[in-house]
């Protein structure tokens, strides 16, 4: 399946809110007991991020109006084996900005929560849209699986061959070029109208079947193949709980929708499930 925003892009309100006033929310997130029964009782959960558990931390989403990276520039220029082949130079030097933005950021009480839940539960898989590698720095990965559908942005392939290169040369003449083919070389991403790889969907699409609980954190719920995760989930009769600050097309199919910030609701639920040694 090919990575595809579908359908197209709803327009979305910006935050009313600074991440601020996010955080001191966390003081008024109830989780329903009813969910936190779920989670005690739960065998097998299974989370999907996206770009907004990474918005606490300053790294900007995608689709929310003004902030959103796909309001400034256009991905069909950026995000494309097309807009790389027609300037090579321009894609690389955004991904080289992104991924310089990405390394000064610092993974937030959200991420820090949801490497804490995988030590939790029993069966815990964590898939991710995102490309940082905040997951993985918060400390997600270790006890239980973690997912990454789009590649991570600290990791390079070359453009001919497809495979992961770990030194290069800069180049005042960007992209650098593969030490082994002299290829271009691109971010290990994948761009828009690009297969996800196939190992990766097929386990996140296995932790979808197999859980009791599916959490959708921080994502517009518009790309697949990530967007039909939870729709399998809720299928196989999952639970689906979604956090986001705003409604998307997936919120009329969850069980629970806790309207708030990631970096909030995660540290509340972590502390109102299992503060009694539950
Ligand atoms: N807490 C919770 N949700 C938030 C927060 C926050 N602090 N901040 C923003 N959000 C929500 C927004 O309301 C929005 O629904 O996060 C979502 C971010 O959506 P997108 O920008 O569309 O990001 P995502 O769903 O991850 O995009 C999927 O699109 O361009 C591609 O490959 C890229 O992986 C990305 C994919």
């Amino acid at each position: 399946m090919t990575h595809t925003p579908e359908p197209a892009p709803q327009p979305i309100q910006p935050d009313s809110a600074p991440p601020d006033s996010d955080t001191r929310r966390d003081f008024i997130v109830e989780i329903p007991p009813a969910l936190i029964e779920a989670l005690h009782r739960a065998r097998s959960v299974a989370v999907l991020t996206g770009a907004g558990i990474s918005a606490e931390s300053g790294i900007p989403t995608f689709r929310d109006a003004q902030t959103g990276l796909w309001s400034r520039y256009r991905p069909e220029e950026l995000a494309t084996p097309a807009a790389f082949e027609q300037n090579p130079r321009l894609v690389w030097e955004w991904y080289a900005w992104r991924r310089e933005l990405i390394s000064r950021a610092r993974p937030n009480p959200g991420h820090l929560a949801l490497a804490e839940m995988e030590t939790r539960l029993p069966h815990f898989t964590l898939i991710t849209q995102n490309v940082d590698g905040l997951h993985q720095r918060a400390g997600s990965g270790k006890a239980a699986p973690l997912i990454e559908l789009h590649g991570n942005i600290q990791r390079v392939k070359c453009y001919q061959e497809n495979r992961v290169v770990d030194r290069w040369q800069e180049t005042d003449d960007p992209p650098p070029r593969c030490p082994h083919c002299g290829g271009w070389l691109r971010p290990d991403v994948v761009w828009f109208g690009e297969p996800l790889p196939w190992e990766a969907l097929a386990a996140a699409q296995a932790a979808a079947r197999a859980c009791e609980i599916f959490f959708s954190i921080g994502t517009s719920a518009l790309v697949e193949p990530a967007a039909s995760l939870p729709l399998l989930a809720l299928r196989r009769g999952a639970r689906l709980v979604e956090i986001n600050l705003h409604e998307t097309p997936l919120t009329p199919h969850a069980t629970h929708f806790l309207p708030c910030a990631a970096g909030a609701a995660l540290p509340a639920l972590l502390r109102q499930t299992w503060s009694q040694g539950g």
